[in-house]
């Protein structure tokens, strides 16, 4: 039913039941026709019947004024007689065509009872009673043949005239019943071919609703019924292009939001690159520009401790000459000056090696790009920083973990720096368990350093975790900007991080991400990318 269309399906239900209309009508019709001449033929019949008993009545006037005028003779009775005959001949007249030869033999019989009457009726008047007598005796001889054969007559019409109402309202009764069954026939094949059409109507629509609902919803997964040739299957079609559209739509919004995602991460990282930039922008003016009065004051420091040398040579016979109490003030006044131009050549090494480190920080890449072992180069840095940090503090202990991918390739980078880098994260990694560990009610405390090597396809990735004091969310921020530091002053410059995140995203094209949870762990995160590394080699050469 579905490859017809819902246009095809109404008129043929509609045909259907006019065809069912028309024929049971035609039926109809045919059958009152017939039943109506049924009807005609016993009407007919009863008129037949009429004309016998008029016959009959008038043979019967006939006779009693036949007899009357035998006997009283009176023109009255001959003229009632012939009326009465007339009128008998009339009803045989109108009886003729339903049987002829019975009327022939009535009209033969009444011929023959008139002419015995009229021989009687003239015997009378010649008043020869006897031969009347005997004439009259055979006209009712004939009289009662030809009255039977009217009543024969009658009885016949009667039957055939109760036979053919009996079959009209017989048949009559037969068509009203095959007419009730074709009409209830009807209706039940009706009633089953419209439940049909609507079915093949309601149930395709029905989901059709459901599948508009889903799509409402956003649910682009929901079942689309199968188009077929008709309207609904036009409707399908289009639901599906719909579909199709919403799809596309949902798709084209995703790359969308991920684009509008990427661009802002892309702009934050931007910004923060800009920063970083202008602080080493900074970092660089500042530097130099201490740089010189830093020389002045580190030269003076030490001219001066040679000066003061000189000075206790030259004054030393006269401080020879000197009472015990003002040489004793004259050698503490020295002694101090000496240890206070020692401090001032310390400190000034120590802010020399801050301005180094500044100038090395501003002054970008420091050394030849070279294939390297990134498994081999972590373990080299972790030795290093372990080492260092125990000759620094031989109490100093941790425990390392190494988990190296072994299928990362050599990689294009520049070692030094990566190093650098690495010795930092370690270090601090380091600084941060054990002021954990100093710091701990635990004596249980282990504290532990793992770094994670990783071939990430078109990225390796390093990762460095301590289990140490981890870093508070609200320094998140200022991590990798030059100068931050939470130690104690002269422990750190606050240039590490600034450092590594320089030649990590600028010089190596990479990302550091830092994860922590503080008095739990921190995690440092670096990604190198391989493509961008040969890229930048290549550009490089
Ligand atoms: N693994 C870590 N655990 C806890 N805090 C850390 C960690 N790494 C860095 N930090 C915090 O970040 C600050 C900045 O680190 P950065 O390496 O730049 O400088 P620093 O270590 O303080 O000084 P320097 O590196 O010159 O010795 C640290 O002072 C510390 O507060
Ligand atoms: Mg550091």
């Amino acid at each position: 039913m579905a490859r017809l269309t819902i246009r095809t399906r109404l008129i043929l239900l509609a045909s259907a039941a006019l065809l069912v209309l028309i024929a049971t009508n035609c039926y109809l019709t045919r059958t009152l026709s017939e039943n109506s001449a049924g009807m005609v033929k016993a009407a007919g019949l009863l008129k037949g019947i009429e004309q016998a008993d008029g016959a009959r009545i008038a043979f019967g006037e006939m006779r009693y004024w036949m007899t009357d005028l035998a006997v009283s003779q009176l023109t009255l009775s001959e003229r009632n007689a012939a009326a009465a005959r007339t009128r008998m001949e009339e009803h045989l007249a109108r009886l003729a065509p339903w049987n002829p030869e019975r009327i022939t033999a009535v009209r033969s019989e009444v011929a023959q009872y008139d002419d015995f009457a009229d021989k009687a009726v003239d015997e009378y008047t010649n008043d020869r009673r006897v031969i009347g007598n005997s004439l009259l005796a055979q006209a009712r001889q004939h009289s009662i043949v030809a009255d039977r054969l009217l009543g024969s007559i009658v009885a016949d019409l009667t039957g055939e005239a109760f036979a053919a109402r009996q079959q009209a309202v017989a048949e009559a009764a037969a068509a009203t019943r095959l007419s009730q069954f074709v009409v209830a026939a009807a209706v039940l094949v009706g009633a089953l071919l419209t439940f049909l059409v609507l079915r093949s109507i309601v149930v395709p629509l029905r989901r059709l609703d459901a599948a508009m609902a889903g799509l409402n919803t956003g649910n682009v997964d929901v079942a689309i019924p199968a188009a077929g040739p008709d309207e609904i299957g036009a409707v399908a079609r289009t639901l599906a292009r719909f579909r199709d559209t919403l799809v596309e739509q949902n798709r084209r919004e995703r790359e969308l939001r991920v684009a509008h995602e990427e661009l802002k991460a892309t702009q934050a990282s931007l910004i923060h690159a800009e920063k970083m930039a202008s602080l080493g922008q900074l970092t660089a003016g500042i530097a130099h520009e201490i740089k010189n009065p830093l020389n002045f004051v580190n030269n003076f420091a030490s001219l001066s401790v040679e000066l003061l040398d000189e000075f206790k040579e030259t004054v030393r016979p006269v401080i020879a000459a000197l009472g015990a109490d003002k040489r004793a003030e004259v050698d503490e006044v020295t002694d101090m000056l000496t240890a206070n131009l020692d401090k001032i050549a310390e400190h000034g090494k120590r802010a020399d090696g801050i301005v180094q480190s500044m100038l090395a920080h501003s002054r970008g890449a420091s050394g030849e790009r070279q294939r390297a072992d990134l498994n081999a180069l972590t373990e080299e840095a972790l030795n290093l920083a372990y080492h260092g940090a125990r000759a620094q503090d031989p109490d100093f202990n941790i425990t390392l973990e190494r988990e190296f991918d072994r299928t990362i390739a050599p990689i294009e980078l520049v070692p030094q720096d990566i190093s650098r880098v690495l010795l930092n994260l370690f270090g601090n990694g380091f600084y941060a368990a054990d002021k954990r560990r100093r710091e701990a009610a635990d004596a249980t405390f282990r504290p532990t350093l793992k770094v994670v090597t990783r071939a990430l396809g078109n990225e390796v990735e390093i990762r460095v975790r301590d289990n140490g004091t981890g870093i508070p969310t609200e320094f998140r921020d200022k991590l990798f900007q030059p100068f931050f530091t939470t130690k104690p002053t002269g422990e750190g410059t606050g240039l590490g991080l600034s450092i590594s995140y320089d030649i990590v995203t600028h010089q190596h094209g990479g990302t550091i991400t830092v994860d922590s949870r503080v008095d739990e762990f921190t995690e440092f995160t670096i990604r190198l990318l391989r493509s961008r590394q040969t890229a930048m080699a290549a550009a490089k050469a």
